[in-house]
């Protein structure tokens, strides 16, 4: 009980990073594991439209932008409905987008979302939250599903998979994923 008042108060404390002057660093990382036992060579056959796993290489992916090639974007940046600070834009990628179409309603291996964060503005992409399904079944309490948000897009504030803060809320979605966005 304790860590997860710790995680939410990290939450809390990233979305209101970016009002403050100083941005403080969140000392609270919830799932600290690397995400995936497998390489991602073993997990996806290296497939370039799947995000790295792993932490560093999966941030480095995000910086590149490497989500504009083959992924579907929402039509605009919009406000978040959920707690994800300010305006987003969220992009499916190839796998979860197929799903989408044939009506599927637990999504294949592979499956991910990235969700550019902009906070206050609509034309700066400050942070970014991720969701990569790494098992063919989520589970109940998300254990399938590795998420990932960073506040400033260069550092993990929440990385692991089926954390509790994130899949708690998730859970109310389609297989966790709670966009209305329909490509
Ligand atoms: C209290 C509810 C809530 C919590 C907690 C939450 N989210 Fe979300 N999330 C949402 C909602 C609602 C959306 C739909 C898009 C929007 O309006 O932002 C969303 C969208 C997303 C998306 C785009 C895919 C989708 O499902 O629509 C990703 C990726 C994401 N969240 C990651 C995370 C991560 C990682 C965490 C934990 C650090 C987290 N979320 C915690 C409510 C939540």
């Amino acid at each position: 009980m304790r860590r997860r008042l710790g995680a939410v108060a990290a939450f809390v404390l990233g979305l209101a990073a970016w009002m403050a002057p100083v941005a403080p660093e969140a000392t609270v990382r919830a799932g600290s594991d690397e995400g995936c036992v497998a390489s991602d060579a073993l997990l996806f056959g290296g497939d370039a439209n799947i995000p790295p796993t792993k932490r560093k290489a999966m941030l480095a992916w995000l910086q590149e932008k490497r989500y504009l090639e083959g992924y579907v974007a929402e039509p605009a940046v919009h406000p978040s409905s959920g707690p994800h600070g300010g305006n987003v834009r969220t992009f499916f990628n190839t796998i979860l987008a197929e799903d989408l179409r044939a009506g599927r309603t637990s999504f294949r291996k592979g499956a991910a979302m990235v969700k550019e964060l902009y906070f206050g503005s609509t034309d700066t992409v400050r942070g970014y939250a991720v969701m990569v399904k790494v098992k063919k079944k989520a589970g109940a309490s998300g254990q399938g599903w590795l998420f990932m948000e960073s506040f400033n897009g260069t550092q993990a504030d929440f990385y692991g998979r089926g954390i509790g803060l994130c899949a708690d809320c998730h859970s109310a979605g389609t297989d966790f994923l709670l966009s209305e966005f329909r490509p």
